[in-house]
Formats: C-alpha cells, structure tokens, sequence
C-alpha cells in the first residue's frame, strides 16, 4: 500500500530516522556570509514574549513541592474550560478536559494507549501533508500510518480494511504547514459512521484568519477529542502545557493510562497556565504581529518567484517552490536572503514542490532578508 509507514516486515529492530529539522543543518552554513546572521523561519517555534504575569506565577505557587495532579488541578482545568468557552463558544464539562504535557507527547503516545486499548487496530489515520509527529507516534507504538487527503475530499476514499484497523483519525486545523482549515463538522461524522476515533489538534485555532475560530466540540463530543496548547497561544512552548477534551469515555480512558504512567504538567506550570488561558489580550497582540508579518512575508516570497495564498489559519505561509523545487528555493534563499524555511517534502511525500514559511521572527529581521535579497543576483526572479 503506497504511502503506509510504521509495521516493519524484518526483525531489524527501530532505528530512528533523522530528525526532520536536523536535515536542514547543512544548508545552515550558507547563510555564514550575512551580517546580521541566519533568520530563522524553519521550525514554528516562537520568540515573542509571554505575558509577565505568567512567567511571575511560575515562582509564586509553592506547587513545587507535592506531586502535581495528572489529570490537571481543578483551577487548571477550570481555566481550559473557560478559555473554550470565551473564544471557541462551547461548554465543556471540567471532567472532560484533562492536561497534558504540551500536545506533542500525546499525539506521539496516543497510537501507544489506543493499540492498548483495541488490540485489534492498527492504523493511525493522519493528513497527507502535516505536523511529523502524526506519523511518527504510529512509527513509536509498531503501528501503521495511513495518509489522508482530508481537504481533497479523501475521507470517502480511505480503504475498508484501513477503515476497520484505525485507531484514530487525526485532523489538525488550522493546519500545519498549510495553513488549512479542516470541516470538522465533516470528519466528526465521518468518525462517528466508522466508530473511528477523531482527533482534532487545534493548537493554532487563534490564529484563524478565515472567519471565527472552529472547535470540532462545537459538533459534539461523541468519539471526538479537541487537543489544545499554550505553546503557540501564548509564546510558551518552554512551558509545556496543554490539555484535551471531549468524549468523557475516551478523557477517562487516556486519563488513567497517563495517570500510570506518570505523566504529569509540573504544578507551577499549571499555575501559570491558569493565568495563560485567562487572558485574550496577549493573544490579540500576537494575531497583529502574525498578520502584519505574514503579509509582508507574502511579498517577499513572491519576489523570489514563490508563490503562496494567503493562508486561512496559522503563522505560516505555504509557497509553490519555482520548478518545483523546493530544496534548490530553500538554498537560494539560505544562501542569499541568509533565511532558512522548510521544504514540504518534510511534511510528508505530498508536501514536495512547496516550502514553510515559519513566520516567528520579528519584522525588523523579515525586512533584513527582504534588503539582502533584493540585493541577489536575478532579484525579482528567484533561482533559475
Ligand atoms: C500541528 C501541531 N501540533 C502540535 C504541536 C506541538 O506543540 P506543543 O507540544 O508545544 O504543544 C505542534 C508544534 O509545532 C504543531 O505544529
């Protein structure tokens, strides 16, 4: 079956392959010849600063001390739930929410407890163009992953045998790389006719610039579960905190397993997460530092012969590489704009021809590549 990685055939035991961004490490040299040094607009990591107060709860709960709650503190869970209700429109009970150590851990894991739980499935269903770790956590736990062209339509052409043997359906929307918004409503009923479970990883639901913000719970939550984080939110991917909600049989589930395992949000952090998730004014100031930067961007990118939409969710911009090229675009641009972004082949085979764009610098660094790179020989037109 094209496409499906995970269940190895031979007794060669697991080696990890390279680490996505690691392949980016020898284009890094390139840029050594810039003042001012590499802008780096590969990884979605965040640099701008998280509200004070939140770092100042982080000293200021004495949570340090006790074992912190698996499921998250009352107060933590109770932020969640006012968080969801305030910005996304939908009432979740306090008990069908439960933290986790920033999302990647559970998306990574969840093939893992799934498998446990249904022995006899197999196979994890995941975007063909996304986030790496979809794949990889079928990869952790022996299963299988199967890629969906969900925004093509491709819910209906998923195969009766994969069907039967998922574990999960993971959507992501707004979606990393593509920028994407997902009809939740549409795979939420898909799960439910197949009783396949649907994950909808929603970390930069904020950062929608199509229409209002969209939960999956604002279908229900019957075999659904919306997975959240403050990493993008509130410029806290240090902290590592998030949390998922939804189906209060499957919460439940996941709750007791991670309970066993021992996988707890250190107590300071869920205080200060409880300040994080009661407050919007941050996250409006960040909304106006993406869009301003994400349209400047757009230009920029142009310039090079990159094509890229606008993108209807999330701080990264998705461009057609000229020729279809995207490691020979990602060069020129290392090499004459001093400015890493990522090729789409590492968002899965079906990324190939485009480049992230990671919009997480400051617009003073994104107007020094556009100077360096009006500056490259054939400016305007890109590689040729
Ligand atoms: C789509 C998606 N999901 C989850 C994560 C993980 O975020 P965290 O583990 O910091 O919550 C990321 C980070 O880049 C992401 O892009």
């Amino acid at each position: 079956m094209s496409g499906v990685s995970g269940v190895s055939g031979g007794r060669a035991g697991f080696r990890p392959p390279p680490y996505p961004y690691d392949r980016l490490d020898r284009l890094k040299p390139l840029a050594a010849g810039h003042e001012g040094g590499l802008v780096d607009l590969s990884i979605g990591t965040p640099c701008d600063p998280p509200p004070r107060e939140v770092v100042a709860a982080l000293s200021s709960s004495g949570a340090e001390r006790g074992y912190p709650s698996s499921i998250g503190t009352p107060a933590f869970r109770e932020a969640a739930a006012g968080w969801m209700l305030r910005r996304l429109g939908v009432e979740v009970a306090v008990g069908d929410i439960a933290a986790c150590i920033g999302t990647k851990e559970l998306v990574t894991a969840m093939p893992q407890w799934l498998h446990l739980r249904d022995p006899g499935r197999d196979t994890v269903l995941y975007p063909a163009v996304s986030y790496p770790s979809y794949a990889m956590g079928a990869t952790l736990a022996g299963c299988r992953a199967v890629p969906v062209d969900i925004e093509g339509g491709g819910l209906e052409a998923v195969a009766a045998d994969d069907v039967a043997r998922a574990l999960c359906l993971w959507v992501n929307s707004p979606g990393n790389p593509t920028g994407a918004l997902t009809d939740l409503g549409a795979a939420a009923a898909w799960g439910r006719a197949h009783r396949v479970p649907v994950l909808s990883d929603e970390c930069y639901v904020e950062f929608t610039w199509d229409g209002p913000p969209r939960t999956i719970l604002e279908h229900g939550s019957e075999g659904v579960l919306a997975v959240h984080s403050l990493s993008k939110r509130s410029n806290l991917a240090g902290l590592r905190a998030g949390f998922y909600a939804g189906d209060a049989d499957l919460v439940h589930y996941l709750s007791e397993v991670r309970k066993h395992a021992g996988a707890m949000v250190p107590g300071p952090v869920q205080a200060a997460a409880v300040v994080a998730f009661g407050d919007d004014a941050h996250v409006d100031a960040q909304r106006a530092r993406y869009a301003e930067r994400m349209a400047f961007f757009r230009e920029v990118l142009a310039g090079a012969g990159a094509a890229a939409e606008p993108s209807a969710g999330s701080f990264y911009l998705w461009a057609a590489a000229p020729e279809g090229d995207a490691w020979a675009l990602t060069a020129w641009l290392t090499k004459w704009g001093g400015v890493l972004v990522a090729p789409g082949d590492l968002y899965g085979e079906a990324g190939e021809g485009y480049v992230r764009v990671a919009l997480v610098q400051p617009i003073e660094r994104l107007r020094l590549v556009a100077d360096r790179l009006g500056r490259a020989p054939g400016a305007g037109g890109g590689p040729s």
